[in-house]
């Protein structure tokens, strides 16, 4: 089973970004570039992390009609990222447009993954601004049942959902999971946290871990901690 911390650069500038990594050594991580990092700094950002050998989760979330997401994918496919994440909102059409942009583009590499109910909404929330009328978990479910059949690769959600999906898509599909906390974290903009290890116990693949470690005076220790936590035996 792919297991592995994945750490959220979100941070605005390239310098900020390589500052931060110099503190892990010559330690090879899995990184994620997301919106911040990403839409100020461009392409270059990717070939830097590249360069110093991490693995990339690119974190753009797209979502437009299928047309242009298909653009879209099939332009990034030459980065070569590990995996790149669109929104399931999307819908069915536009998810199939995603993977055969990536396909036709010749990203072979690449997973691609969508998102289901972001980690920082709330049933509640859910309910009041997008009227959605079932459960937070059943419209996660239907969105993985979805994105599974428009041949993805995963998708994310929070550690709660992690079981439900596996009933719904199997042990292979990914299942990745932000929203994570350690016991003493405060949790900021995020509703559905979990630890490290209660996603280890739950099944994620891949949790992803921002400011817990981006924000601390010793990253390295926390990112060791964390993946102590998420690892496969639960001593
Ligand atoms: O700092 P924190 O650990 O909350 O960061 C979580 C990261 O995971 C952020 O970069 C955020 O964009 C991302 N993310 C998320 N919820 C999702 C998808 C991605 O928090 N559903």
């Amino acid at each position: 089973m792919q297991k592995d911390v994945i750490i959220a650069l979100d941070f605005p500038t390239v310098e900020e970004t390589l500052e931060f990594l110099e503190k892990f050594g010559e330690e090879k991580l899995f990184v994620k570039i997301g919106m911040e990092l990403y839409l100020q700094n461009g392409p270059i950002i990717i070939e830097k992390i590249k360069n110093l050998g991490h693995k990339i989760f690119l974190d753009l979330k797209l979502h437009d009609i299928p047309n242009t997401v298909y653009g879209a994918t099939k332009g990034l496919a030459k980065f070569n990222v590990d995996i790149l994440t669109v929104h399931a909102a999307g819908g069915f059409e536009m998810l199939k447009a995603a993977k055969q942009g990536m396909i036709d583009g010749g990203g072979k590499n690449t997973k691609v993954i969508a998102i289901t109910q972001l980690t920082s909404t709330s049933e509640e929330n859910m309910k009041k601004e997008q009227l959605v009328s079932v459960s937070l978990e059943e419209n996660v479910r239907n969105y993985a049942r979805l994105t599974k059949k428009a041949g993805l690769d995963g998708v994310v959600s929070s550690v709660w959902e992690v079981g439900l999906i596996n009933e719904e898509c199997g042990e292979n599909f990914l299942k990745i999971t932000p929203g994570i906390r350690l016991k003493n974290d405060r949790t900021e903009d995020q509703k559905r946290v979990a630890t490290p290890r209660i996603a280890n116990e739950k099944g994620s693949n891949y949790i992803v871990v921002g400011r817990s470690i981006t924000k601390v005076s010793n990253p390295q220790k926390i990112y060791k901690f964390i993946k102590e936590q998420f690892a496969n035996n639960n001593e």
